[in-house]
């Protein structure tokens, strides 16, 4: 029997959801293309987070190019270190990830070197899973892809392997934006793209994919969020470094996951819950959903700690689909060392400190006689000294290499109280990574169920049905004339008309029996379909069908579009949908 994933993908491919890339010249393994139905499903995932990121959050959306020159990514460590483990097959030349072929004889194969790995598999006598032949040495493959600048090839660039550094390289415009005010965040949704070794989990692993990402620049001294009190509450399966260590996973809410250490600060949480929101708003179950920190050996180069959002599914098991890190300041300190441009905010004082200062003065009025052209630098090294170097009759500096002796007559000090207004401040970043690829496979698979119903369909009492949130099926609502009659075409297309001025994206199907038409609907996650009647020309009802329990209302055609809006973006439940007639 098919496995879910195979359902899924004959449903997505048949429907116009998702179908592999470039079929018409035989497809390239980590491509796919959304259709009519996939784009609009995703574009309404995307748009979901937007709300959530964008609107509720105030973390502003910029659009960076998907190409990405050299120097951004030598700070970043993509260039040095963004590689997976390749090992060659002498007879087919198949390239393999070495890590995954050895598996099932080690733990955590991932944190081996590429000498490691080569020993493992000779060690072992692993061939090659596709001709059986002899694999070759491990080496490092870096999972960019290359690409230069103009003509010549003089300029290297990369294609970017995630939207993150666009923001990084944003950072003193958007201080300036965020008029120096911490936290402030920025967003992007955008391709990435990754030469994978081996792309053989179909929309799980892609070399080009979408990832949604919030850059959070926080205050370093503060990881306490105003509003992590309204979401403490939310209980969670957290699978933490110990519980790993242990086998068990732990239902806990926010609250006691932060006061007992498990997750290391509210910011961080904070995000773990609106990652969690967004998942269940999408309509991923949150049975199949758990939160995994990642084990110390595990973390990426730039993390200090890392929870994993993570799907089950049921051909892949658990899948990470988002990826919350603190990155602390490694970005903005490599960038500012590669640019040579200093990246900190200036933070202002509630009140200002009072702090003791040291100051050396030089008197100019001696020195300028005495060292002419020289006397700029000399003041400048005298004040550069501490009050143990001042000690004596007679003070020494070095200057251009000349050691310079003055006579301490020539130099008062003293200790000031000064007062400071702020300070600079490298902020550290807050980052909630999400493929939205990943997600909405997973949402297709979760809300996928073949069931059986009373209502037969040419003799089938099969139905399949894809229970997507109305908020994000593709089409919202069908429009269905009983009959393909011209007296019943005419109120349908002005139900359509309605509905397409409310914003809601409708079909009008009048092709085939009436019952043929629902399971059409109902296998694209249509919620709503609305069956023009001889009932519709008498009293100007309509029956609407609910998708899910497939119960139908008569309701009034002159508020159809205020109806089917509250039905899909106001909550209102179905059992009020009859309400008024
Ligand atoms: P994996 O371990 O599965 O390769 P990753 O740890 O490399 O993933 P991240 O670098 O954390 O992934 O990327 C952030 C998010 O981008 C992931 O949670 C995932 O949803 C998505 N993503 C990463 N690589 C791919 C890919 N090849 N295809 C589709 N989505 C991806
Ligand atoms: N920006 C996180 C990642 O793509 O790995």
């Amino acid at each position: 029997m098919a496995d879910k994933y195979e359902q899924v993908l004959e449903l997505a491919k048949r429907r116009g959801f998702l179908w592999n890339s470039f079929e018409l010249y035989g497809g390239t393994a980590g491509f796919f293309d959304y259709g009519p139905l996939g784009a609009m499903l995703k574009r309404r995932i995307e748009n979901i987070w937007r709300d959530i990121f964008v609107i509720n959050e105030g973390y502003y959306e910029i659009e960076a190019p998907t190409i990405g020159i050299e120097d951004i990514f030598i700070a970043s460590g993509h260039v040095g270190g963004f590689s997976d483990p390749l090992t060659e097959c002498q007879k087919c030349h198949e390239a393999f990830r070495a890590d995954h072929l050895v598996k099932e004889i080690l733990e955590n194969p991932d944190t081996l070197s590429a000498e490691e790995l080569t020993d493992v598999i000779g060690k072992n006598n692993v061939k090659c899973p596709e001709c059986g032949g002899k694999l070759g040495n491990v080496y490092e493959f870096n999972l960019m892809f290359k690409t230069a600048i103009g003509p010549g090839g003089k300029r290297m660039g990369y294609l970017r392997p995630e939207t993150a550094q666009g923001m990084f390289v944003d950072f003193p415009r958007l201080v300036k934006f965020y008029r120096d005010h911490l936290p402030f965040g920025a967003t992007q949704i955008g391709k990435a793209y990754r030469n994978e070794i081996s792309p053989r989990q179909g929309v799980i692993r892609l070399r080009e994919f979408t990832q949604a990402e919030a850059e959070i620049f926080i205050d370093p001294r503060d990881k306490t969020h105003p509003k992590f009190k309204d979401v403490a509450d939310i209980v969670m399966n957290l699978y933490s470094q110990d519980g790993q260590a242990n086998g068990e996973m732990e239902k806990m809410s926010l609250r006691d996951a932060v006061t007992n250490g498990i997750i290391a600060h509210e910011f961080l949480a904070y995000c773990l819950a609106l990652t969690h929101q967004f998942l269940v708003r999408v309509g991923v179950s949150p049975e199949k959903t758990r939160f995994r920190q990642h084990m110390k050996d595990e973390m990426a180069h730039y993390a200090a700690d890392c929870w994993d959002a993570e799907i089950l599914s049921d051909r892949f098991g658990w899948v990470e689909v988002v990826g919350i890190a603190d990155r602390t300041d490694f970005d903005l300190k490599a960038h500012a060392k590669q640019s040579e441009k200093e990246l900190s905010v200036y933070v202002s004082y509630d009140t200002p400190k009072k702090v003791e200062k040291f100051v050396v003065k030089p008197d100019m009025g001696v020195l300028g006689p005495i060292f002419k052209g020289k006397a700029g630098k000399v003041a400048n090294a005298l004040k550069a000294l501490r009050l143990e170097e001042l000690s004596g009759d007679v003070i020494e500096v070095t200057v251009n290499g000349e050691k310079i002796k003055i006579n301490k007559d020539s130099v008062k000090f003293e200790t000031v109280t000064e007062e400071i207004h702020g300070e600079n401040i490298i902020p550290h970043v807050i980052e909630p990574s999400f493929g939205i690829d990943r997600i909405t496979y997973s949402l297709l698979e979760h809300s996928y169920f073949e069931e059986e119903t009373k209502e037969k369909v040419d003799d089938e009492g099969i139905r399949i049905v894809l229970r997507l949130p109305p908020e994000v099926a593709p089409v919202q609502a069908a429009v269905l004339p009983l009959l393909s009659r011209d007296e019943l075409r005419k109120p349908g297309n002005e139900i359509v008309a309605k509905l397409r001025r409310a914003g809601i994206l409708v079909s009008f199907d009048d092709s085939g029996t009436i019952g043929r038409r629902y399971r059409r609907n109902d296998e694209i996650g249509t919620p709503y379909s609305i069956t023009v009647d001889y009932q519709t020309l008498e009293d100007g009802t309509v029956t609407i069908r609910d998708r899910d329990t497939m119960k139908q209302v008569r309701a009034n055609i002159s508020d159809i579009e205020n109806n089917i809006f509250d039905l899909i973006y106001r909550g209102k439940s179905f059992d009020d949908a009859g309400k008024g007639i």
